[in-house]
């Protein structure tokens, strides 16, 4: 028996009558077996997980610092960051002193974590596992955080209501990705398009209504829900990121010049020192699990 086998029957034995090992295991096997878009983001993120350290532009975490003024959190909150790549936003919340558990589907990612927390003397915990099915008990942490990664997720309805539920009452639920405004199909569809192209394991940008329609369901009350634009430094750093194939390159290129006028606007396409820059739309929510 694996010990992620061992801490779920001993959670589940005293709660569901006559549970047996073998069921547990079945379940267990169920949860974490990964699904086609699962593999790929793994497959992706583990070939490219040296390019995610401090040189990449996500090692700037002002906007989780500018997030987190909008929460409250005890002295010592459990804190989960799920999908947390090279821990950027884990390691921010763990140099504030909290009880932080960094989980990412990629254990390349995760080794990643673990040298830069050695590098910075923090502690953080690591673990292994989608964002869908999160192998933790109701209630167990203050805050659960996800930057930058939502778009990869093959289900973010699970991933919303998974985050709930871990959550303990008066818990804090913070969002930040990629999006882009709602009633835009125009530009919904450029930028998939652009995306996909550049990262295959990419899935999709979820709108601001969407997002809030999600924490709804899953019973959170959305205190934030905002777009801030952020400046793409160059497209041929963003390529190099991704290791995207020379022929999508070029395809990116093309969406990029012929770019119709409502997407030049949105996205403030434009070209800087011989360089292709543009706003991507960042959306920043913030929930709360009522006490
Ligand atoms: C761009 S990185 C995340 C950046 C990080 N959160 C930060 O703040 O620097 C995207 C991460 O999402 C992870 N990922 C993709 N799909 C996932 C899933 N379904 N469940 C958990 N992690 C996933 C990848 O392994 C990768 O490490």
């Amino acid at each position: 028996m694996s010990a992620e086998w061992q801490v779920l029957w001993l959670a589940l034995k005293d709660y569901v009558p006559g549970i047996s090992k073998a069921s547990t295991a079945v379940v267990y096997l169920v949860s974490t077996s990964l699904n086609d878009v699962q593999k790929a983001s793994q497959q992706q993120f583990g070939r490219q997980s040296t390019r995610y350290g401090k040189s990449h532009i996500l090692a700037d975490v002002s906007d989780v610092e500018a997030a987190l003024e909008r929460v409250s959190l005890p002295e010592r909150a459990r804190v989960l960051d799920i999908a947390t790549g090279a821990g950027h936003t884990g390691l921010c919340l763990a140099a504030r002193g909290y009880d932080v558990t960094c989980s990412d589907l990629t254990a390349e990612m995760l080794e990643r974590v673990r040298e830069a927390a050695a590098v910075r003397g923090l502690s953080v915990e690591t673990r292994q596992h989608s964002a869908e099915v999160l192998p933790y008990t109701d209630s167990s942490f203050d805050l659960v955080t996800c930057r930058v990664a939502a778009h990869h997720f093959s289900d973010v309805t699970a991933f919303v209501r998974e985050s709930a539920r871990v959550l303990a009452p008066g818990g804090w639920f913070l969002v930040i990705d990629g999006s882009v405004q709602d009633g835009a199909p125009e530009a919904e569809a450029w930028t998939h398009q652009l995306e996909k192209l550049r990262d295959p394991s990419h899935g999709r940008f979820v709108k601001p209504n969407e997002w809030k329609a999600l924490c709804v369901r899953a019973g959170l009350e959305v205190t934030e829900c905002f777009l801030d634009p952020f400046k793409m430094p160059d497209l041929k750093w963003y390529f190099e990121t991704a290791a995207t194939p020379e022929a999508n390159r070029k395809a990116v290129l093309d969406l990029v010049a012929n770019a119709p006028d409502e997407v030049r606007q949105i996205f403030r396409l434009g070209e800087e020192d011989g360089k292709i820059v543009w706003w991507w739309q960042r959306i920043t929510l913030v929930a709360r699990k009522p006490d």
